[in-house]
């Protein structure tokens, strides 16, 4: 016998029935406290905006861009960001759509939207672990801790009154990467162990991967939002560059002056060659 539980390929699902308890399987308190957090971190978002709205940056009048993407760098974090979209919604869905979808829609229309919403998590959770893959190796070497990490901090990234340095990543957006790799694999890992519960894990394992895999997926929302609205609203000039591939030279010198020094000392190198 291969596992203590049974596997159900009806219903699309080839995850095993366990004998979790209803408080487990409802993202217990993960859910609840997810709840808080994810309602916390809009408001704070939203009050953040309403005081000092988006960044903006110093006029210019002669239009400058400078390269910042490669087009395989930027197909790679929108097929990241797809999943995690997916993924996100139809995790929503399964941890608080009783709660507030049911009543909508009542108790057949919900069974359909939470089928297709495992349906769709069960599908695309494995494609996710492949994204990281790709992406980490993109990013990595820019994402690795220096001392101007330090400054950028203690100038509060700038955003409120001084200038804060920074190379071709900051301070907050290696946070974020980092978050990325260690969340990322966590939720992936805990997903597949509880998609393959057959492979013969514990009780005990099942309840735990459970818990982690709630957990950190709200966590993991919650961060995404901030560098959503960083990347969006927030801050004039930064979608473009994950967009297009270039950014404005002025949001290269606002944002990450150390880095536009690089490029444009190697750029003057270049040209000094014979
Ligand atoms: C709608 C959602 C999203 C938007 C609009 C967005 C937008 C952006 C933009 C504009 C940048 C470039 C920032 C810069 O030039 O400094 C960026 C960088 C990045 N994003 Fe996203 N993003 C989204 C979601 C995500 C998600 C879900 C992930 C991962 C799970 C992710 C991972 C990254 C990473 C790793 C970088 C490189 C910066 C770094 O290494 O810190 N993004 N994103």
């Amino acid at each position: 016998m291969l596992s203590p539980v049974l596997i159900t390929f009806s219903s699309h699902s080839i995850r095993a029935e366990t004998t979790l308890s209803p408080e487990i399987q409802s993202g217990g308190a993960a859910g609840l406290w997810g709840g808080w957090l994810l309602g916390a971190v809009i408001l704070m978002i939203a009050t953040f905006y309403a005081i000092r709205g988006p960044i903006a940056l110093p006029k210019e009048t002669k239009k400058q861009m400078v390269q910042r993407f490669s087009p395989y760098q930027r197909i790679v974090h929108w097929f990241v960001v797809f999943l995690f979209l997916l993924l996100s919604l139809s995790g929503l869905i399964l941890l608080y759509g009783e709660a507030f979808l049911q009543p909508l829609f009542g108790v057949d229309g919900y069974a359909a939207i939470s089928s297709a919403a495992t349906a769709a998590h069960e599908l695309f959770g494995p494609l996710f672990l492949l994204g990281l893959l790709l992406l980490i190796p993109l990013y990595i070497r820019d994402n690795l801790p220096d001392k101007a990490d330090l400054n950028w901090l203690a100038a509060a990234g700038g955003y409120f009154r001084t200038h804060a340095s920074a190379h071709r990543f900051n301070a907050g957006e290696k946070i974020w990467f980092w978050l990325v790799c260690l969340c990322g694999l966590a939720l992936s890992i805990s997903g597949l162990m509880l998609l393959f519960t057959s492979i013969g894990f514990q009780q005990s394992t099942i309840e735990l991967a459970h818990v982690v895999h709630g957990a950190v997926a709200v966590f993991m929302v919650a961060v995404a939002l901030g560098h959503v609205y960083l990347a969006t609203i927030g801050s004039e000039g930064t979608l473009h560059g994950m967009l297009h591939g270039n950014v404005e030279r002025r949001w290269a010198a606002k944002h990450h002056d150390l880095w536009l020094q690089e490029l444009e000392s190697e750029a003057t190198d270049a040209e000094e060659q014979p």
